[in-house]
């Protein structure tokens, strides 16, 4: 790693301020690096303007900046052009965004559309309530041994009727990551398209949209060191036809008379009202962090070591937690576990006494709560800031908990 983690760390100001506490939530949300900070002040210190709609230099300035951001987080996943990002406000608006563009052109009555049982919440309501309104049926893949999706039994669900199969990367309640290659390669050998829900792989793991030759791939900023309400959806270009939305207005235009419009290609026609320019903004300072940190892929090198780390310490130390990983599993670093007899939620309050915070619960999935027979978790989910000083802690800390619960 380029930077060591002293270094990484500094340069989060969250965490130089809160020197005692340990970060373990960060499939939730990731802290936010100075440089994005200042990345969104400058932005209204100094260029503050709409965008796409001015002659003056102010408003010039922020449409370069809001296009530039769009080209770096192209070369970012290696879309082939920059045009096929589409900013929203987040995974949730842009599985929602895409669900309303093909409702309204692509599906028909009797399609089927395959999910999984591991799918965040905001991947299956989305589909589930257009579904149930336009009679398209959902399917779901289960997941195996080793708590990916089954691929087997995806491939088992495919038909004459599956238009999309939608599916996550990694999951964020488990960690695991999903055989996306092997999906994609299958479902495109029958013409159908894919989605990947990249919310919790996208901070861990490189992803190159025309490598994997997905369809459609969505992200949050939040979980990669980015600000709240920025997203994106990528769409491959030869989808742009079947993006049409139901809520236009200004910006997403070319004409418009009283009675009828022509729209702006993809992404503009997408991207209604005054869109989240500061948000854009630190969403490319966050990207330019991690190029200047070595890459997403060192960060995952420096997580994993954490993630084995942890999951030995888990194991040796504790003979009353079921874990829902394998030393199999491809994972990024994110560990669920529960202590038998105890809910999950007495032991996350215990552990916040100790100033550690994890989530506990069901993550929004329910599905997958209720497919594994349990009410939820405790998650611990490691950034490239944490360390294995905090994983002895946490260790220490949890120890001191169970011991306080029998
Ligand atoms: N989707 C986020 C999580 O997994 C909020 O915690």
């Amino acid at each position: 790693m380029i930077s060591t983690t002293h270094d990484i760390r500094q340069q989060f100001p969250f965490i130089v301020e809160h020197k005692n506490a340990i970060y373990f939530d960060n499939a939730a949300t990731t802290q936010k690096p100075q440089i994005v900070l200042e990345s969104i002040q400058n932005y209204y210190k100094r260029v503050n303007s709409n965008i796409h709609r001015g002659v003056h230099s102010f408003s010039i300035q922020a449409t370069e900046q809001y296009e530039e951001a769009r080209n770096t987080i192209a070369k970012f996943i290696n879309a082939s052009k920059p045009s096929e990002i589409v900013f929203t406000s987040g995974t949730t608006h842009s599985i929602n965004l895409l669900a309303e563009c093909l409702f309204n052109t692509y599906f028909h009555e009797n399609d089927e559309i395959i999910l999984s049982v591991l799918e965040h919440h905001s991947n299956i309501l989305p589909w589930q309530n257009r579904g149930k309104k336009n009679k398209v049926k959902l399917q779901f893949a289960t997941i195996n041994e080793n708590f990916q999706i089954d691929v087997q039994h995806l491939k088992s669900l495919v038909n004459e009727k599956t238009k999309l199969i939608a599916i996550s990367h990694v999951s964020n309640t488990l960690g695991s990551i999903n055989n996306i290659e092997e999906i994609i390669l299958f479902a495109h050998t029958y013409g159908i398209p894919v989605l990947i829900d990249a919310a919790q792989s996208i901070a861990h793991l490189p992803i190159d949209v025309q490598k994997l030759d997905v369809d459609f791939l969505v992200f949050s900023g939040h979980k990669i060191y980015a600000p709240t309400g920025i997203g994106l959806l990528y769409a491959k270009e030869k989808y742009h036809e079947y993006m049409v939305p139901l809520s236009s207005g200004g910006g997403t235009i070319i004409d418009v008379d009283l009675y009828n419009t022509q729209f702006a290609n993809v992404p503009l026609r997408l991207e209604a009202g005054t869109p989240n320019i500061e948000g854009v903004i630190g969403l490319k300072a966050a990207i330019d962090f991690i190029n200047k940190n070595g890459g997403i892929h060192q960060f995952y090198l420096w997580e994993e070591e954490l993630r084995k780390y942890l999951y030995q310490q888990l194991n040796e130390n504790f003979s009353d937690l079921i874990i829902y990983t394998t030393p199999q599993t491809p994972s990024v670093s994110v560990i669920s576990f529960n202590v038998k007899n105890e809910h999950p939620y007495d032991v996350g309050t215990l552990l916040n006494n100790y100033g550690i915070a994890v989530r506990t619960g069901h993550h929004c999935t329910q599905p997958l709560m209720k497919y594994l027979k349990i009410q939820g978790t405790i998650r611990v989910s490691l950034a490239v800031y944490n360390t294995f000083e905090e994983i002895d802690k946490f260790i220490i800390a949890l120890n001191k908990s169970i011991k306080m619960l029998s």
